[in-house]
């Protein structure tokens, strides 16, 4: 899995919950859901039949590897924004022409920590060189090592989790960090049948529902929280105009609950908004990476259309930083 949602500093936690359930709209930014349990869950998610995401990604992975490695060039350093899919690094890594180094970036060093163990058992010549920073910031990459082209790599559809504007700020920000030889390669949900996607979001099983609602008694065990997590449901559909999904916890009656000593009133049907999950068509994403400042190289679809890996290099700039299209 990608855990770049999940990287946020638990110290944020506090003051984003008490500011999200305090306005009109309720709301709870989705990288909070990525607690221990949280992450635990989200792996058992990606595991499922009707979470078709990361299977096929990593079926798209497994067949254009060959490719991927033939645009990233001999001895490229691969950056993979959150760590944690090392199954799919570990893919790009095999086929990849003396890879010189892989960087995973996370501000969770238990995260980090496990992909280094898994990586070094497989790769023994590789240097491995983690980074501890938030990715949706700026960030400083380790030194040249005399490695070829820096190939950034954002897999699992996590983008589709930002808004578009704050995945063109992402991209933005990762166009600087593997500069004008570099690229990126990213893993992007496709728009598709609305039923496909409503099952991929309310699993029969309810490992989804689990993992939304653990949200509730992650607030309940380290903010002095009082959520009866009976009393909301999980809810989760794809809004066609929006070309999202759109995850809420939803309360089953009216109620007050308390956080960290401050009450907060919901009324029945009452929603707190957690998650987006935006899907794109091929020439949607390729349209927001221009706005990103790349340009796209290849794209990748799997036969049934469902997901879509984009190879992306950066767009020519002019002297203003504009690009030139
Ligand atoms: C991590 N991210 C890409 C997942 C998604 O599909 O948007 C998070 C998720 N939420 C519920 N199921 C999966």
């Amino acid at each position: 899995m990608t855990s770049s949602m999940r990287t946020q500093p638990d110290k944020g936690f506090r003051a984003a919950v008490l500011h999200g359930l305090a306005q009109p709209e309720k709301r709870i930014p989705c990288q909070y859901l990525y607690d221990q349990r949280g992450a635990a869950l989200f792996e058992r998610i990606c595991q499922l039949d009707e979470y078709y995401l990361t299977r096929v990604e990593i079926g798209l992975l497994d067949r254009h590897a060959g490719a991927i490695a033939a645009e990233a060039g001999p001895r490229a350093r691969l950056v993979e924004f959150g760590a944690g899919s090392e199954r799919k690094a570990r893919i790009l890594l095999a086929a990849m022409e003396s890879p010189a180094e892989y960087v995973p970036v996370d501000v969770s060093r238990d995260h980090l920590t496990q992909s280094l163990a898994d990586l070094d058992a497989g790769f023994p010549g590789l240097s491995v060189t983690p980074v501890f920073a938030d990715f949706m910031a700026d960030f400083a990459l380790p030194p040249p090592n005399g490695h070829g082209r820096t190939v950034g790599f954002f897999p699992g559809s996590t983008i589709g989790n930002l808004h578009p504007s704050e995945a063109v700020e992402f991209l933005r920000r990762a166009a600087r960090v593997v500069g004008q030889d570099g690229a990126m390669l990213v893993g992007v949900d496709l728009k598709k049948d609305e039923a496909i996607l409503n099952a991929a979001y309310n699993d029969i099983q309810g490992v989804t529902a689990a993992f939304s609602l653990n949200l509730l008694e992650r607030i309940n065990r380290e903010l002095d929280g009082n959520f009866d997590v009976a009393s909301f449901d999980h809810w989760a559909h794809y809004d066609a105009r929006e070309g999202r999904v759109e995850i809420k916890l939803v309360s089953r009656r009216r109620q007050t609950v308390r956080v960290c000593g401050r009450q907060f009133r919901f009324d029945l049907a009452e929603p707190i908004h957690t998650e987006y999950s935006y899907k794109y068509s091929p020439d949607e994403f390729r349209w927001l990476a221009r706005q990103g400042g790349f340009a796209s190289s290849s794209t990748w679809i799997d036969d049934q259309r469902l997901f879509s890996l984009h190879y992306l290099r950066p767009a020519a700039t002019a002297v203003d930083g504009t690009a030139i299209p």
